[in-house]
C-alpha cells in the first residue's frame, strides 16, 4: 500500500535512499532533504509495509502565476504501478490556480507527460555542472 505525504515529520534523510539513479553527481540524502524542505511543495510516496520512501515530486512556484516541476522520480523497484502518475496529480492539486506548470524531460518521456496533459514547448536552460561531470 502506498501512502502520499507532504510532510517530512517522522522521516530522516536516510529514508531518502535509492534515488537519482544513474546521475553522475547525485545529491546526497541530506541535500535531497534540503531540496524537499526548500521547495514550494513536494509529495512523497511511502510504502507502508517497508516504511521506505519510494517516490517523490517537487514543485517551485510563485504561488500565483507559474510553477515548475524540477524532480519526479519513482524508485526502480516501484515503477510502472501508477505511482508517478499519482505524484503528478497530487502536486498539481497543490498548484491549483496557477496559469502554467512547466517541466523539462528527456525526449523518451514526452509521451508519458503528454498522457498527463503536458504539451511540448520550446525551451532553453543553463546547467552548472560539477567539474568532473
Ligand atoms: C518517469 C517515472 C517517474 C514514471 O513513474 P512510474 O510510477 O513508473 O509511472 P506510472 O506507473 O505512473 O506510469 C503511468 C503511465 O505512464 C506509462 N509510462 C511509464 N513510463 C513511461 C515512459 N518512459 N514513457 C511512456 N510512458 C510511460 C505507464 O505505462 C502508465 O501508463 P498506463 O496508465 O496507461 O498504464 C519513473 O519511470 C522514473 O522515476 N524514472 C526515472 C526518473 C525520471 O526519468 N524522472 C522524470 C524526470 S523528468
Amino acid at each position: 500500500v502506498i501512502e502520499y505525504l507532504d510532510r517530512l515529520e517522522g522521516l530522516a534523510p536516510e529514508a531518502l535512499c535509492g534515488f537519482f539513479v544513474g546521475w553522475p553527481a547525485p545529491p546526497t540524502p541530506e541535500q535531497h532533504w534540503e531540496i524537499l524542505e526548500r521547495s514550494f511543495a513536494f509529495v512523497l510516496a511511502r510504502d507502508t509495509q517497508t516504511n521506505e520512501v519510494v517516490g517523490f515530486v517537487t514543485a517551485l512556484s510563485d504561488g500565483v502565476f507559474s510553477a515548475f516541476i524540477p524532480l519526479l522520480e519513482v524508485r526502480p523497484s516501484h515503477q510502472k504501478r501508477g505511482i508517478g502518475k499519482v505524484l503528478i496529480q497530487q502536486i498539481e492539486q497543490r498548484l491549483v490556480g496557477v496559469y502554467s506548470i512547466d517541466l523539462v524531460c528527456d525526449p523518451e518521456l514526452v509521451p508519458y507527460y503528454a498522457a498527463l496533459g503536458y504539451q511540448s514547448l520550446a525551451g532553453q536552460g543553463k546547467r552548472f555542472r560539477k567539474e568532473n561531470v
